[in-house]
């Protein structure tokens, strides 16, 4: 089993990883929260039919009582009417502060249970078991949790740490593979902004299958470089920035295509590709930059292009993001493969797109 330990003081935890280690989820739930009674898994209805019941049996044959809730599968989940209800079943369940709640799911199934963890009888205990390659990489870790508002995405939210994640690479074997994608844009995003040998490892496997081969030792990397980024800027005002690369415009294809006809990654993917684009003609990323994005997203399948949206609506987006402070964006660059940097600029960036 690899673990790697996130250093941050009084909320200090560990990332478990190992494949099938959902068997032992019980185990290692009772080793770190010895003294909680109650376990309620919050999990969506993709998740349910695969992993739950046996995820369940677990945990209960380690003496707590669990409670289950399954919320209906996307990104419209993430919302506060959902949480409202959420809280509702808490209660009903009796959960206490000593208890905890678990997010069995990807990236939405994680970032609404933490939202709901941190506010609940202000804050009770969470523990994260990603199933999607891009909650394994990234959302699980580094304890960004949040709901979503109609005007924009991850609006309302804190930082709030879980206290362990358990990540079982073996159950992305389920994964429809346009979510495998998915989340492979995000681990692509690792390469481009601090790792220049994970840029050559993945362009060096013969196709997905020998990728997915050494899965782990992938997972591995991209936590231990996150684990890095966060422990350095754990509240996201320097450093931890870069990690929004292909973000500003990927969120807001996603918001104008609705959540649905574009996946984050397929949006991320995007976004890397147009910047890095745009500031290798404006001088501001080493020239050959931009070819060595596309020939990694291309070997993957990535999409490279804007949809044929309403570019009014996109700019509209990349407003109200929350990387637009004060109409000043904190951009995130590439100065070569391997290395990032913020850029302040406005949306105007993206004129002409
Ligand atoms: N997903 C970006 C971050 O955690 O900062």
């Amino acid at each position: 089993m690899k673990t790697i330990i996130v250093n941050l003081g009084a909320n200090t935890y560990p990332i478990y990883i190992e494949s099938s280690i959902l068997e032992s989820a019980g185990f290692l739930i009772k080793r770190h929260l010895p003294n909680a009674k109650r376990i309620f898994i919050v999990t969506d209805s993709n998740v349910v039919k695969n992993y739950l019941i046996s995820l369940k049996e677990k945990i209960t044959a380690e003496g707590y009582i669990v409670t289950t809730k399954i919320v209906k599968a996307g990104e419209k989940s993430k919302n506060l009417n959902v949480v409202t209800a959420l809280y509702n079943d808490l209660v009903e369940a009796k959960l206490t502060r000593s208890d905890a709640i678990v997010a069995l799911g990807g990236g939405v199934i994680g970032d609404l249970t933490g939202f709901l963890a941190s506010t609940y009888l202000r804050g009770i205990k969470f523990i994260q078991v990603p199933t999607s390659l891009l909650a394994q990489v990234d959302s699980s870790i580094g304890g960004k949790v949040a709901v979503n508002l109609p005007a924009g995405k991850n609006l309302i939210g804190s930082f709030y740490h879980p206290s362990l994640v358990i990540i079982d690479p073996a159950v992305l074997d389920t994964l429809d593979p346009r979510f495998f994608l998915d989340g492979l844009a995000e681990v692509i995003k690792y390469a481009f902004i601090k790792d220049e040998k994970l840029y050559q490892k993945l362009l060096a496997f013969k196709d997905l299958d020998n990728l997915k081969e050494n899965i782990i030792d992938i997972i591995y990397t991209c936590c231990m470089i996150k684990r890095d980024i966060v422990e350095r800027d754990e509240k996201d005002t320097g450093e931890r920035m870069i990690l929004n690369f292909g973000h500003t415009l990927g969120h807001a294809i996603e918001a104008v295509c609705g959540y649905t006809e574009c996946t984050h990654g397929e949006g991320v993917a995007i976004g890397m590709n147009i910047v890095t684009k745009i500031s290798e003609k404006l001088g501001l990323t080493d020239p050959g930059t931009h070819r060595r994005v596309i020939t990694l997203l291309k070997k993957y399948n990535l999409p490279l292009e804007v949809p044929d949206v309403n570019r009014e609506d996109l700019f509209n987006a990349m407003q109200i993001d929350k990387k637009n402070v004060d109409s000043e964006l904190n951009l995130i660059l590439l100065r070569k493969v391997g290395q990032a940097y913020i850029y302040k600029t406005d949306v105007e960036f993206f004129e002409g797109i």
